[in-house]
């Protein structure tokens, strides 16, 4: 019988080309949009699975892969982050859990930096202001930015996305970089200077623009809360593009309508797909749907990941992107 693949939902379609070029079976949801737990439950019992292509929105925590069927040997996430997956859980039944990592990368960092310009430079709120027919001619207050030549950036976690933020600020806008991370990255400083904080405290005091990037963990969630908020330049401005629990985001809303801080930009959120209402009235904010990683070229890589993943542990062989 040949091996059975779930896909969640559809993604590129490189991974079920791949898949079905070595002759597996794949079925992809045929849902348009993310499947509720109940259904995920049902998917999963209808057939004795060898692997699961899963979404960073499908939660798979213990209860549902004790539900999985015992045949699946791999549960391949579509994303770098896998908080979604109960790994521990995942690991005591013999299941492989994999990840997307380096391909998006460049992807997430450049769309990071869109989101820093967007905001410094306002032109989020530009378009917004002629769309809305405001626009009656050159105006010398107009909308004033800031620049960000030579100023600092603070990243809140130093992996290989923060790094690569760094790179490019520091290349092309002369920033000065400042981290702190559960480690010290040596590479990064070689690279850009950059400084090492042992405390979030210390980067966010002096950060002109704050970049998050760390996992969603026990200890990352509401790393960013109203006491470190208020510790902020009333100048600087947040970016995130990682997990949005890393973010109070009700502590956010109202520093940034009492001028705690000057600006925000969000592709990620706290009650994701939901977002806090107040914060689409507010003119300093920037939100985009999770976007940082979706190019073409990117999303294709990960599909390859996937199924490359998926592959060698089916066939017997050790998945690259195996997670601990
Ligand atoms: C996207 O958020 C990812 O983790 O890949
Ligand atoms: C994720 O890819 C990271 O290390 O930032």
């Amino acid at each position: 019988m040949p091996k059975q693949i779930f896909m969640t939902r559809r993604i590129t379609s490189r991974a079920e080309e791949m898949l079905r070029a070595v002759g597996y079976e794949v079925t992809v949801s045929t849902k348009d949009g993310v499947l509720t737990r109940d259904e995920l439950k049902t998917a999963l019992a209808q057939v004795p699975y060898d692997a699961v292509a899963a979404l960073l929105t499908d939660t798979i925590d213990a209860d549902m892969i004790a539900v999985m069927p015992a045949s699946v040997k791999i549960i391949a996430n579509y994303a770098v982050g896998y908080n979604n997956i109960d790994v521990p859980a995942a690991h005591a039944r013999g299941v492989v859990v994999t990840n997307t990592p380096n391909v998006l990368t460049a992807t997430v960092a450049e769309h990071t930096v869109a989101l820093i310009l967007t905001l410094a430079s306002r032109t989020a709120e530009g378009d917004r202001f002629i769309r809305e027919g405001k626009f009656v001619g050159w105006d010398p207050l107009l909308l004033l930015g800031t620049d960000i030549k030579g100023k600092t950036l603070g990243l809140v976690g130093a992996g290989r996305i923060g790094s690569e933020v760094a790179g490019i600020v520091h290349k092309g806008f002369g920033m000065n970089v400042v981290y702190c991370d559960v480690k010290q990255n040596e590479a990064l400083e070689a690279l850009c200077g950059a400084k090492f904080y042992a405390t979030h405290e210390e980067v966010l005091k002096v950060a002109d623009v704050v970049s998050i990037h760390v996992p969603l963990l026990p200890t990352t969630h509401h790393l960013i809360n109203a006491e470190r908020l208020a510790l902020m330049k009333k100048s600087a401005i947040l970016v995130n593009t990682s997990r949005g629990l890393v973010v109070d985001e009700i502590a956010l809303v109202a520093a940034l309508k009492s001028g705690t801080i000057r600006g925000a930009a969000l592709d990620v959120f706290e009650f994701e797909p939901k977002v806090t209402p107040e914060l689409l009235t507010l003119p300093n904010v920037v939100v985009n749907p999770h976007l940082a990683s979706a190019t073409e070229e990117t999303r294709t890589k990960m599909a390859e990941m996937v199924a490359t993943n998926i592959i060698e542990t089916l066939e017997g062989r050790t998945a690259p992107n195996a997670v601990a």
